[in-house]
């Protein structure tokens, strides 16, 4: 799997009892990125992320992780890939043990009793419930159990990250190191959330999704500004947002939003030289030397780009 590229094509999902939960939804997220996914109740955000690791297979449509097309005989080397943490906890707890459920996936993968060992002890650090490893999981406080989920996907070092309502029952501490964590995790994430300000802290994209669609899809800080897109999906302005509207009496501070924008356009203008590069590589492994040379030149002068968005951003402080 190169880059891990995750692409909806039109998928649609029907539950056997008939509701019709994704009606033709499209996305592609690329390598690296941070995506947030919002909607309002019953949108179809959870059943979006739980066809990311072939939990649910598409009726009709595709879905592509990486180099794979999901099916059937496909789920099981992408769910190597994909780690996903459920909306409730207690779909992903089954063991009689905190330690053995993260264990759980890294013997799946084939990690050495001693390995595994080491790849739980350092998951349950991360997360501050080390102390809880000897306990059944159905003895866990809600936030306890959610962070032992949190443990249980990232010791398998997933290259993507899928997290359904991740903070949900943390406190405000626990929150904060969550976001802190993911913060330093640097392969793609996919997080579906009502926590507005944790979508905002985390995520450079966001994707509303209404009624088992795409309706909205750009720059967080853009699209979670824009009050009327976020009333019309029962979402309101992150509270980050909200406080500093008051502080401007009322009106976005524009610069500040172009600030974000710029951060934004930067990242992607390095992430098309960095594909730039890698097209000349191909180029020039099939023996076309110009076509190379030219797109050399093109990720150049793209990367030359970046020093620009720089100075703009110094000059919006
Ligand atoms: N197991 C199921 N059987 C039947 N219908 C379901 C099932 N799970 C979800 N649905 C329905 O599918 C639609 C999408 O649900 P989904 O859980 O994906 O929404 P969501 O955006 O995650 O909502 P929330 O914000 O409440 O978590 C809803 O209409 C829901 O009632
Ligand atoms: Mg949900």
């Amino acid at each position: 799997m190169s880059h891990h590229i995750v692409e909806f094509e039109d998928v649609h999902y029907r539950y056997p009892d008939g509701t019709a939960a994704l009606k033709g939804l499209s996305l592609r997220i690329t390598h690296g990125e941070s995506v947030g996914i919002v909607g309002a109740n019953g949108s179809g955000k959870s059943t979006l992320l739980m066809h990311t690791n072939g939990f649910l297979l598409p009726q009709k449509g595709s879905i592509t992780i990486g180099d794979l097309k999901l099916n059937n005989n496909t789920r099981q080397e992408i769910r190597k890939k994909v780690g996903l943490i459920f909306q409730n906890p207690d779909d992903q707890l089954f063991m009689p043990t905190v330690f053995e459920d993260v264990a759980f996936g890294p013997l799946n993968l084939g990690l050495s009793p001693e390995r595994t060992r080491e790849c739980v002890k350092e998951a349950l650090e991360t997360v501050g419930c080390l102390a809880l490893a000897k306990k059944p999981p159905h003895h866990l406080s809600g936030g306890q159990k959610s962070a032992v989920a949190i443990a249980a996907v990232i010791a398998m070092q997933p290259d993507i990250l899928v997290m359904d309502e991740p903070a949900s029952h943390l406190d405000p501490k626990s929150r904060r190191a969550l976001i802190n964590l993911l913060g330093h995790f640097h392969h793609t994430k996919i997080i579906a959330s009502h926590d507005l300000d944790l979508i905002l802290d985390i995520c450079k994209r966001c994707v509303i999704i209404q009624e088992g669609k795409v309706v909205a899809d750009g720059p967080a800080e853009e699209l979670l500004c824009n009050s009327r897109l976020l009333e019309e999906n029962n979402l309101e302005l992150p509270l980050s947002l909200q406080k500093r509207n008051l502080s401007s009496g009322g009106t976005m501070d524009e610069i500040t939003k172009l600030r974000h924008l710029l951060g934004h356009w930067a990242e992607h203008n390095t992430e098309h030289a960095r594909t730039y590069q890698d097209w000349a590589k191909t180029a020039d492994s099939l023996g076309r030397k110009e076509l190379a040379g030219l797109l050399r030149k093109i990720a150049e002068e793209t990367t030359a780009m970046d020093a620009h968005f720089q100075k703009a951003m110094e000059l919006c402080r």
